[in-house]
């Protein structure tokens, strides 16, 4: 049997080809839903791995007070750039998903990053999240699935659709999309993707 090596991710890389992104259509599809049915909710947010920040300055267009983490100095950093002046409604943490404590908010972004948490705290951090998302509030971000080329890797979490469905069984699914393809990843080498897009809406009960 031979063992695949699994190579640390250098994310300088990632941020550098992502530099002039647009926000996740995850984050876009979750804010159109919360600024049409959530009206009494404080318009409060976390970025979950926040990279350099472009879904961030997203939720401070749209007038969220935004707490910004990310494991990398680099990205806060990045985000701090990207926005032009510092702001009253940005706060920002170095920390890992590993450790950090999700405070109470109504909106939880997580843009590709839930993935890269350790699987021994993944099913922890997954509550935490769900649970300090106030009723009525909403979850965006993606998940991996178990085909996804990186699966080997003992150091991320994957998951069948039907678990991801389990996830988030109490909650009302706005978007669910699953993509399980052949393409490329941000420095254009090719790579098998299975992953699912979800934005959920967490029942008022
Ligand atoms: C694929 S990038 C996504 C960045 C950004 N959300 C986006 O959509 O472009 C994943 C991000 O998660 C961060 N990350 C990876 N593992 C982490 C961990 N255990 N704790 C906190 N952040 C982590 C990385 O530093 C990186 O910025």
């Amino acid at each position: 049997m031979t063992v695949k090596k699994q190579k640390d991710f250098i994310w300088s890389e990632y941020y550098k080809i992502h530099h002039e992104r647009p926000p996740n259509h995850t984050l876009v599809k979750g804010l159109e839903f919360f600024i049409s049915n959530t009206k009494i909710l404080p318009k409060t947010a976390v970025d979950i791995g926040c990279g350099n920040g472009h879904d961030t300055v997203e939720l401070l267009k749209n007038n969220f007070s935004v707490l910004a983490m990310d494991r990398e100095d680099e990205a806060i950093n990045l985000l701090m750039s990207n926005i032009n002046q510092k702001s009253s409604f940005l706060k920002t943490e170095v920390s890992s998903m590993e450790t950090f404590v999700v405070p109470e908010v109504a909106l939880i972004n997580a843009s590709y990053s839930l993935p890269f948490c350790n699987p021994s705290v993944f099913g922890s951090f997954m509550n935490m999240i769900k649970n300090n998302i106030l009723d009525g509030g909403v979850f965006c971000g993606q998940l991996f699935g178990v085909d996804d080329d990186w699966s080997y890797r003992n150091d991320m979490n994957f998951h069948t659709k039907e678990e991801v469905k389990e996830i988030f069984k109490n909650f009302d699914l706005i978007l669910f999309e699953e993509v399980n393809e052949d393409s490329t990843i941000a420095d254009g080498s090719p790579k098998h993707w299975h992953l699912f897009h979800v934005v959920a809406s967490k029942n008022n009960v």
